[in-house]
């Protein structure tokens, strides 16, 4: 345990270790990348889910919840996607500063920004979870109706069509949701945090 009885305001008492040791597990961030439909929202919510009933503590940063608050300047043009992207990797980095796992469901098309995001982040506790699914599997879900609209010309600059999607070079795992049910990809999101011993 750091010194609780010393120490200056502008020195922090209070390490990481301890807020781990405090939580029981280790902290992290799980960031879930793909395209939209891949199943990145339902895969964070079945991890969080698993994570609860372990009794460990998780925070799911969702696209679109992000989107109507902290982030609800931004658009999409690229420069408001990768201020996008750096804006949840800090919110993300510091849930992981207390211990906490936090799982980011959003579809960060950018690869320069995922590994921005992963250098800020301590060795090992940055987990890109490429969400991956075919396009066409993506787009018959549809689940929000955005392809329909996308393809009406009704939204502009959609990722994976009239907008780029860079695919993760090195991701942690790589999750084929097409092959793959929710609660099987969940487990192995798991099991990453179970390897690199943070849970
Ligand atoms: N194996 C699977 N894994 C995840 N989702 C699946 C799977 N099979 C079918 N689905 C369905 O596909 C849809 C995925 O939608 P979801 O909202 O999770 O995607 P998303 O990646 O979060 O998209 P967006 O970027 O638009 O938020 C859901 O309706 C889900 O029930
Ligand atoms: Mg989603």
């Amino acid at each position: 345990m750091s010194d609780l009885s010393v120490g200056s305001l502008d020195r922090p008492r209070i390490t990481y270790e301890d807020r781990e040791r405090l939580h029981g597990h280790g902290g992290a961030l799980v960031w879930f990348t793909g395209l939209s439909g891949s199943g990145k929202s339902t895969i964070a919510n079945a991890v969080d889910h698993t994570l609860y009933t372990q009794q460990r503590h998780s925070v799911i940063l969702d696209g679109d919840v992000v989107r109507t608050g902290l982030c609800n300047d931004l658009g999409f043009s690229p420069n408001d996607r990768m201020e996008n992207i750096r804006r949840i990797g800090e919110v993300g980095r510091l849930f992981a500063q207390t211990g906490t796992i936090a799982l980011v469901a959003v579809i960060a098309p950018y690869g320069a920004s995922r590994d921005a995001v992963r250098k800020a982040m301590r060795p090992g506790r940055f987990i890109e979870v490429h969400v991956d699914a075919p396009l066409s599997v993506c787009e018959a879900r549809d689940p929000k109706g955005l392809y329909k609209k996308a393809r009406a010309g009704i939204i502009k600059n959609f990722t994976g069509l009239d907008a780029p999607y860079e695919v993760p070079i090195e991701p942690e795992l790589r999750l084929d949701t097409s092959v793959l049910s929710p609660d099987e990809a969940a487990a192995k999101v798991i099991a990453v945090l179970q390897s690199r011993e943070l849970i």
